[in-house]
């Protein structure tokens, strides 16, 4: 059902809130009032992602944000960035299907999983996605042969000095060793790449990391330049950007700035994008679980109380948001 403008109320899985600062934490408390439920369930705050967006757009106009599909995959947030024209990274066959079933262009979504199946790859190849990332010559040899036409995306390793979830010891490669030579191997292979990627890590706390990586990045722009005679037009920044409202993104957006204003000056150039996730929906999405049991752990010598566990329904394992139980 379509809601009218101006009416508030319950539209499907859609309720419309007054305008009023509380109305989204008085609509959790009227849910938990109604008492215990067997599944946990997802409240999103759908103005939260578009707020988000619009904060994006304000402090990093030149970088194109392709969303994180595996932060939360719920369909009322990805039908919503779909709308407000955001790109989309997808790690998986399922999380490109979720997104060209919204009738988005291939040309928004990035494969970005620097290890494909054999079937996504076939998948994405039927569907004209051919943006996809690398980070191995293992890939790099299964892509020359299953899509040839496809466009690479090196991803580079550069972890941020502190960060909630490090991702560098499983994706990425050196710019400045192991890159190189997989920039050879590909022009050996005749494999086209576009560009360079990275992320710094999930919750990263270190905003001067994002002017570092783009160093990097220009490393293998001017390897690729000087040694390869190919220019490269993709710069893709990952995430790693803080989804708490009381956490701004300012100060990553100015080392992001720095960078690209130093590295990259001319926005002729390069096209430059991001992969965001918690950004996104961190602050959007609130879950809500029912405690099925506690259980008080006693120390064994002195008996005294050492701490309480909840358990809660298993299905909660992977999502992303506040977390509230009762
Ligand atoms: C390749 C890739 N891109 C983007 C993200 C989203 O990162 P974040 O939530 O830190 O923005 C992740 C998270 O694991 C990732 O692995």
């Amino acid at each position: 059902m379509t809601p009218k403008s101006g009416s508030f109320g319950k539209f499907g899985n859609l309720t419309i809130l007054p305008p009023e600062r509380d109305s989204f934490e008085k609509e959790i408390d009227r849910i938990i009032e109604a008492g215990t439920r067997e599944h946990p369930l997802h409240v999103i705050d759908l103005d939260d992602v578009v707020r988000k967006h619009l904060n994006w757009l304000r402090t990093m106009p030149r970088i194109t944000p392709f969303y994180a599909v595996k932060c939360n995959d719920d369909p009322a947030i990805l039908a919503t960035l779909a709308r407000l024209g955001t790109g989309f990274d997808c790690a998986s066959e399922p999380e490109i299907r979720s997104i060209l079933e919204l009738g988005v262009e291939p040309e928004r979504i990035l494969f970005a999983h620097p290890i494909k199946s054999l079937p996504a790859l076939a998948f994405a190849r039927s569907h004209g996605i051919r943006r996809m990332t690398f980070d191995n010559e293992f890939e790099l040899e299964k892509v020359a042969k299953e899509y040839p036409d496809a466009e690479l995306v090196l991803r580079i390793r550069h972890d941020a000095g502190r960060a909630f979830i490090p991702l560098g010891k499983k994706f990425g490669c050196n710019p400045r060793g192991e890159g190189l030579r997989l920039m050879d191997r590909a022009q050996e292979l005749g494999v086209k790449v576009i560009g360079v990627s990275f992320h710094v890590g999930c919750g990263s706390l270190d905003a001067d990391c994002f002017y570092h990586a783009i160093e990097s990045v220009r490393v293998v722009f001017d390897y690729a330049q000087s040694k390869l005679g190919t220019r490269l037009e993709l710069v893709d920044i990952g995430g790693g950007f803080p989804g708490d409202s009381d956490k701004p993104i300012q100060a990553y957006a100015e080392a992001v700035q720095r960078g690209l204003q130093e590295f990259f000056p001319n926005p002729e150039e390069v096209t430059v994008i991001a992969e965001p996730g918690r950004y996104y929906v961190g602050s959007a999405v609130t879950l809500l679980s029912t405690i099925q049991g506690k259980k008080v752990i006693y120390d064994d010598q002195s008996g005294e109380r050492k701490r309480l566990t909840r358990s809660s329904t298993s299905s909660m394992m992977g999502c992303l948001g506040r977390c509230l139980t009762g």
